[in-house]
């Protein structure tokens, strides 16, 4: 029974004020905190009241507290609802998506703490066996880099070819590590920088970006014996000219209709042997992903983030529309954990691959990693280096080590 919610201002790793919520119970505690995204989809619940975190500190927290106090907090669908009850909005605005995932996770991970067990068993059963692949960020672009980085938001890499999470997260740094040689010696003004999510800042073109990112991967193949393939998120709602209608690529000097952006996309998918394709269309373009999807769905992961905002309602137009055939999972955009755990069932019921993700925008916070176990997510996407990165990492080879003889996913 929850005895007491205690709601805090911490930093993210942006040094953006977010929220973390504590929620005791008698024999149980459980601590979350949400992140936030600097390229956000327009369909997501809104992050906090207009007030922003010290709004939600001064009103929202004794409206939440003075409800689920006497609660159980095992029941995550009860609680879920209350929230939305209290917020009244159909977006969450009046106490923030992110002030309600913050303490529907807390609440599942006192209560996974009150029965003795870890959050992945408590939320996935006792049957979970299998751990997700991670994706991580090697170069950034776009909304998470500088000016004259790629105008491509992520360059990613999928170890394929890795036994387990430890060789795969190792696998994922050494490409990172490669990349440093490879851009110091392409470029002289290489400063080492970093973008939001720990990849390197480039100040070369997108196409150039790609041509490197496939040889960090090809060398690293060849001294580790692992595969590796090159993955993007290409968040082209940043550079979709709604007025022109066009993909403006500023750093490239190109502009692409819809058309000419489904062959460009596809030509890459070709070239580069890319294994996943994040938002190759603006957010509102489900013509442009049923195209895509259509002609390369069989040799590539075509996810929707900002098209699909983890909101089911939008899924299953994406279902109906074959608009993707995987779907980027942030439990913040949604606004709690039982939205969240719905649209990953659909997905899967469809054969939509869920990627478990990260925010640009992170704290310390570990949840996701016990998210993608219990939703057998084969994929989880949190970058590859940073402390706030490392924590969900380092969280999936705690479990790794945790659970007897885990398989990796299945990606195929
Ligand atoms: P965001 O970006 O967290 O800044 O929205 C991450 C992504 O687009 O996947
Ligand atoms: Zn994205």
């Amino acid at each position: 029974v929850i005895e007491d919610v205690r709601v805090r201002k911490i930093l993210d790793s942006r040094g953006n004020p977010t929220v973390e919520v504590d929620i005791i119970t008698w024999n149980g505690f459980g601590r979350a905190a949400a992140p936030s995204g600097a390229s956000t989809g327009s369909r997501e619940v809104v992050s906090f009241p207009e007030g922003g975190v010290d709004q939600v500190i001064s009103e929202v927290e004794d409206l939440i507290s003075s409800e689920l106090i006497g609660m159980a907090a095992e029941d995550i669908e009860d609680i879920d609802e209350v929230l939305r009850e209290i917020d009244g909005t159909d977006n969450m605005s009046a106490i923030g998506g992110n002030t309600s995932v913050a303490v529907s996770m807390a609440a599942a991970k006192a209560a996974a703490m009150s029965f003795g067990m870890p959050l992945y068993s408590f939320l996935g059963g006792n049957f979970v066996s299998e751990m997700p692949y991670p994706l991580g960020n090697m170069m950034n672009g776009g909304a998470h880099a500088g000016p004259n980085a790629p105008d491509i938001q992520e360059f990613l890499v999928v170890p394929i070819g890795a036994k387990d999470v430890e060789e795969a997260v190792f696998a994922n740094v050494a490409v990172h590590k490669k990349l440093k040689e490879l851009l110091s010696k392409k470029d002289p003004d290489f400063t080492g920088g970093k973008g939001d999510e720990g990849g390197w800042i480039p100040n070369i073109t997108n196409t150039q970006a790609l041509e490197i990112q496939a040889q960090a991967c090809e060398e690293t193949r060849d001294e580790l014996g692992i595969l590796i393939r090159p993955g993007l998120d290409m968040a082209s709602s940043e550079f979709w000219d709604s007025e022109k209608e066009k993909y403006v690529y500023s750093q490239d000097n190109i502009e692409r209709d819809v058309g000419e952006q489904v062959e460009y996309v596809k030509d890459l998918i070709e070239t580069y042997n890319l294994f996943y394709v994040e938002d190759p269309f603006d957010e509102n373009d489900f013509e442009g992903f049923r195209e895509l999807t259509s002609k390369v769905g069989n040799k590539c992961r075509i996810c929707g983030d900002d098209l699909f905002v983890t909101n089911s309602r939008l899924l299953k137009k994406g279902i109906d529309e074959k608009a993707a055939n995987a779907i980027i999972i942030k439990p913040n955009q949604i606004g709690s954990l039982t939205e969240t755990y719905a649209t990953v069932k659909l997905a899967k019921e469809n054969n939509v691959m869920p990627v478990v993700s990260h925010r640009s925008g992170e704290t310390c916070d570990e949840t996701i990693a016990h998210l993608a176990v219990a939703f057998g997510a084969p994929m989880i996407k949190t970058g590859a280096i940073g402390g706030e990165r490392i924590a969900k990492l380092n969280e999936l080879i705690r479990i790794e080590a945790e659970l007897s003889n885990p398989k990796m996913a299945r990606l195929f």
